[in-house]
């Protein structure tokens, strides 16, 4: 695979501020489906999701998870193999890009960089490969493959929006933890004396 490209970054707000990464195990397809349809229901616009991992490792997946979250049309979203950029509509456009075949040279000039709006989702297979000034705040999902056949998943928030939409995620999927009973205070009944006569 060619060396990843340098662009310059998108909204250059300053240094990226990088948050503690959250990982969660995906057991089926189904699971990778659910975590991306939480993404898409959480999203506001303008999110960036860069998908990385090894071939076969769910990234379509997701993205078709995320397009369910966003009310679009999650069946027809397939890997961008011929076309590089998919565009879908839902709640708000998402835009499916997969960047696995591209050249360097052909990297330089995905035309990619012009949806990375406030209103536009991007879902950005092999998202490694465009190196790290893809966008400041963007939601970074590394996916490798667990031991058993599933599948596990990394979220690093880099950036505000990211952050946001990583704890809304996290909040519908962490496992449900009970509170604490209150502690119960004993109640010592003693029988009334008789009185004795
Ligand atoms: N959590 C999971 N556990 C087991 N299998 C999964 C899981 N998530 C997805 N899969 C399966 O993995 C296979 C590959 O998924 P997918 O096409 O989404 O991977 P990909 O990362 O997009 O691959 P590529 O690198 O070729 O683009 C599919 O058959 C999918 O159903
Ligand atoms: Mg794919």
């Amino acid at each position: 695979m060619p060396a990843p490209v340098s662009l310059p970054r998108k909204r250059s707000e300053g240094p990226p501020s990088v948050g503690k990464p959250w990982g969660i195990v995906l057991r089926s397809p189904r699971e990778t489906h659910r975590l991306g349809r939480w993404l898409g229901r959480f999203v506001q616009g303008g999110e960036v999701i860069a998908l990385i991992g090894e071939l076969g490792a769910g990234k379509t997946s997701l993205v078709r998870g995320i397009a369910d979250g966003l009310l679009a049309e999650p069946a027809s979203v397939s890997s961008p193999t011929f076309t590089l950029i998919h565009e879908y509509r839902g709640r708000l456009p998402l835009v499916h890009a997969d960047l696995y075949r591209l050249t360097a040279a052909e990297l330089e000039d995905t035309g990619l960089g012009d949806y990375l709006d406030g209103r536009t989702v991007t879902a950005i297979e092999w998202a490694d490969r465009w190196g790290e000034n893809l966008a400041s705040d963007r939601l970074d999902v590394h996916l490798s493959h667990h031991p058993s056949a599933v599948r596990r998943a990394l979220l690093t928030a880099r950036g505000p929006s990211a952050r946001r939409l990583l704890m809304a995620v996290r909040s519908r999927l962490s496992p449900y933890r009970p509170t604490r009973e209150p502690r119960q205070t004993r109640v010592q009944l003693t029988r009334p004396r008789r009185a004795s006569h």
